[in-house]
């Protein structure tokens, strides 16, 4: 018994030190916004460009969108049209963070 608490404190550690990616969440749990940035970057902005203006496959521009935040949410979470949907990639919050973060790019 004794062994297999041991064993598995060493797997436990063993998988933390593994772990090389920077935390996802800031002390207070929320999302970063590096990490939001990242997100977008490697989601999002294949079609939507850095600047929310690239309109790729029929993207439109964010820079003009005005749709609110709880539709950017569904939109992001569900897809439209070639905009694949988010729900079994990233978690609510990461969800919430990148439809609220496409509001930078607003004039
Ligand atoms: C494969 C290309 C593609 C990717 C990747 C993509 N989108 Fe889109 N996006 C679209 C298309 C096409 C539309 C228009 C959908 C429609 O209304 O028919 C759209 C619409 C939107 C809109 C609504 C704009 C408006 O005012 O109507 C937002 C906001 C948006 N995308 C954000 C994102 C975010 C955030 C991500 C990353 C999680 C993302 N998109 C990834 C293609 C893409």
């Amino acid at each position: 018994m004794k062994h297999l608490l041991f064993g598995l404190v060493v797997l436990f550690l063993a998988s933390c030190g593994n772990n090389e990616q920077p935390p996802r969440l800031s002390a207070d749990g929320a999302i970063s916004q590096a990490e939001v940035k990242r997100i977008y970057q490697m989601k999002c902005s294949i079609c939507h460009g850095t600047d929310g203006k690239l309109m790729i496959g029929g993207a439109p521009d964010l820079s003009i969108s005005t749709i609110g935040l709880e539709e950017r949410i569904a939109l992001i979470t569900y897809g439209k049209e070639t905009m694949p949907p988010q729900k079994d990639i990233l978690s609510a919050a990461e969800i919430k963070a990148v439809a609220a973060y496409v509001e930078n790019f607003r004039n």
